[in-house]
């Protein structure tokens, strides 16, 4: 078993990311190695460059997102890391299968016409054609299976058509270039809110700092955000039902729950009856416990700039190297 998955580097990282994506590379990292399987991650700056975007903050997002994933448990000793810029052969797999993917298999990708809007001919070509840049990114690879989200489902299909095809039209069934990958469902991830608003995800462009918890706050940060979170003066309720219509309530409980390992169920055994003068503290509490370590070797890495560039140079060798022979078979299967 192999997977493959693709991250865009933002900058800013908040709670959010944490518990929402890079958790569960890091869990599904940690299942694959326990069954011998292999799991490659990378940062999609080649997909970054499909909309407007600053080169400097790529650059630092870019090294940013590393040094949080290697933070939050990435290892790179079991994990393949690294940047798809560095490794040619996803840009050149792409341009191979552009002579496979088909006009209108691309008009209908629903996310380029979100992405585009109103806009449709201002869009950037590679807006248009980056689901193709996605099906080599795990194609490349031979991934025989790939995480994806419901907003990504249609891009996998995508991936197993242009595969189907270049199989069918140029190798045959006996010795295919392309392994079709299987999609698997993440687990579930937590969707986390803001802390002023429990309507609103947490997210890096909400203007109000206090809204969310960043990877790089220190623990006085941290207990300060928890203590101002927006509430309502209820006391918690002893079952998870009790929460509904108390989005602030719901929010901070899941909170605790996604990071104890808990059910809502079994926070709220210990803590229904309770005011949030007594749960904020506790929840604060475990916050700090669960990202203090996390937040130090993220500061350390950012300023190990050199530490950073060799987990990324190290990740690229690698994925060339299991990536070369799909790549030199798919140019032999090509007549080029
Ligand atoms: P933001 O909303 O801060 O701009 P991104 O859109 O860059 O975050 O998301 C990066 C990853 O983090 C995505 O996989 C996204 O689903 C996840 N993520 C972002 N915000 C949250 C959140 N509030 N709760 C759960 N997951 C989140
Ligand atoms: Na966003």
């Amino acid at each position: 078993m192999r997977i493959v998955s693709g991250i865009q580097p933002t900058g800013n990282l908040h709670l959010g990311n944490y518990l929402g994506a890079i958790r569960n590379w890091v869990r599904m990292q940690d299942d694959l190695a326990a069954q011998g399987g292999q799991s490659l991650y990378f940062l999609a700056d080649l997909h970054a460059i499909s909309m407007p975007h600053d080169p400097a903050e790529l650059a630092s997002n870019t090294l940013e997102m590393v040094a949080a994933l290697v933070a939050c448990g990435i290892d790179p000793d079991r994990s393949i890391l690294f940047n798809q810029a560095q490794v040619p052969q996803h840009a050149e797999l792409q341009w191979l299968l552009n002579g496979t993917a088909r006009m209108g298999w691309l008009n209908r990708m629903t996310q380029f016409k979100d992405k585009s809007g109103k806009n449709r001919e201002g869009a950037s070509v590679a807006l248009f054609t980056y689901p193709v840049l996605q099906a080599a990114d795990v194609l490349l690879y031979q991934a025989t299976h790939v995480p994806v989200g419901e907003d990504q489902k249609q891009h996998l299909e995508l991936a197993r058509d242009i595969a189907q095809k270049f199989n069918n039209d140029f190798a045959s069934e006996e010795a295919p270039v392309f392994t079709l990958p299987d999609p698997i469902i993440p687990p579930e991830a937590a969707r986390i809110m803001s802390l002023r608003d429990g309507t609103a995800k947490m997210s890096k462009s909400d203007p109000s700092e206090m809204s969310r918890i960043n990877l790089v706050d220190d623990a006085d940060t941290i207990m300060k955000k928890v203590k101002k979170a927006k509430t309502d003066p209820e006391p918690l309720p002893s079952e998870a039902k009790g929460l509904e219509g108390r989005a602030e309530a719901q929010n901070l409980v899941g909170i605790y729950a996604a990071l104890s390992g808990e059910s809502v169920d079994a926070v709220l055994a210990r803590f229904g009856g309770q005011g949030f003068g007594v749960f904020k503290p506790a929840l604060g509490e475990l916050l700090v416990e669960k990202l203090a370590p996390i937040n130090t070797r993220f500061v350390e890495l950012l300023q190990d700039r050199e530490a950073l560039d060799a987990i990324l140079a190290r990740g690229a060798a690698q994925a060339r190297e299991i990536g070369t022979p799909t790549l030199d078979a798919t140019y032999k299967a090509l007549g080029l």
